[in-house]
């Protein structure tokens, strides 16, 4: 495989994580989540999700020294990443060029509709983290992870409103890196509205390319 440094761009709900735990599975990188590590850090009630806590509940980004700090050791660490959540701003962008070079930065485009109709039926599993959709992908019994039979709950951050403000915060705060990755000319964009596999399948011929 050619490309091992891959960083997952778009706005929440777009697929990035579904994409990021796939890929896991057929290449061996390492998934680095700056979400799913902070929402760890808030279930263990540790300094940093203390801090972080209040940010995300209302859908706002967490600051990005914090963020910075947080990621850079698993970053220098990992032997090949694929980055989600992560950069978020320009100076996160900025901040990661001086940790290690990207071979490639990928785009899930999606529409404000259609985050706030995915997001507000999404589920994902308390024990594992497979993450389900009750309308695209829903488990075979309510309630229930396929795979490990854990309790699959709603992301706090999930509601409505908190849904809205998080697109909006995307829109000011990430979009702008777009561009930022199309003039390093490592930007490919992939249309987030097409079954999962079709997405799949391309960001696979991408890396593999
Ligand atoms: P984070 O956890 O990163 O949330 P997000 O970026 O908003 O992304 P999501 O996890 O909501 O969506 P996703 O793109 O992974 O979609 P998924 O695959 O689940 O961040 C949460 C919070 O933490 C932030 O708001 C902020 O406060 C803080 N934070 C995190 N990183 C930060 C940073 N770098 N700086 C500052 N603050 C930070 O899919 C969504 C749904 O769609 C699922 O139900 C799935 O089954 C379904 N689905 C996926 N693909 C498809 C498809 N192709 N067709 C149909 N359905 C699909």
């Amino acid at each position: 495989m050619a490309k091992r440094r891959i960083v997952l761009l778009g706005p929440p709900g777009a697929g990035k994580g579904t994409q990021a735990k796939r890929l896991v599975e057929t290449t061996g990188l390492t998934h680095l989540s700056t979400g799913d590590i902070l929402r760890d850090e808030v279930a263990h009630g540790t300094d940093l999700g203390n801090q972080a806590k209040a940010y995300m509940d209302r859908g706002d980004l967490v600051p990005d020294q914090l963020i910075i700090d947080m990621i850079r050791g698993r970053i220098e660490t990992a032997d090949g990443f694929i980055l989600d959540g992560f950069p978020r701003t320009v100076a996160q962008a900025e901040a990661l060029e001086k940790i290690t070079p990207l071979d490639v930065v990928i785009n899930i485009d999606l529409s404000r509709d259609e985050v706030i109709r995915r997001l507000s039926a999404r589920r994902v599993c308390r024990s594992c983290g497979r993450i389900y959709n009750l309308l695209s992908n829903p488990p075979q019994v309510a309630g229930k992870c396929d795979v490990c039979g854990g309790e699959l709950y709603q992301r706090d951050d999930d509601r409505p409103e908190v849904i809205k403000n998080r697109y909006d915060v995307y829109m000011a705060s990430t979009a702008p890196l777009i561009k930022f990755y199309q003039d390093r000319g490592i930007l490919v964009s992939t249309d987030g509205r097409r079954p999962t596999d079709e997405v799949f399948a391309q960001i696979t011929a991408v890396i593999s390319a």
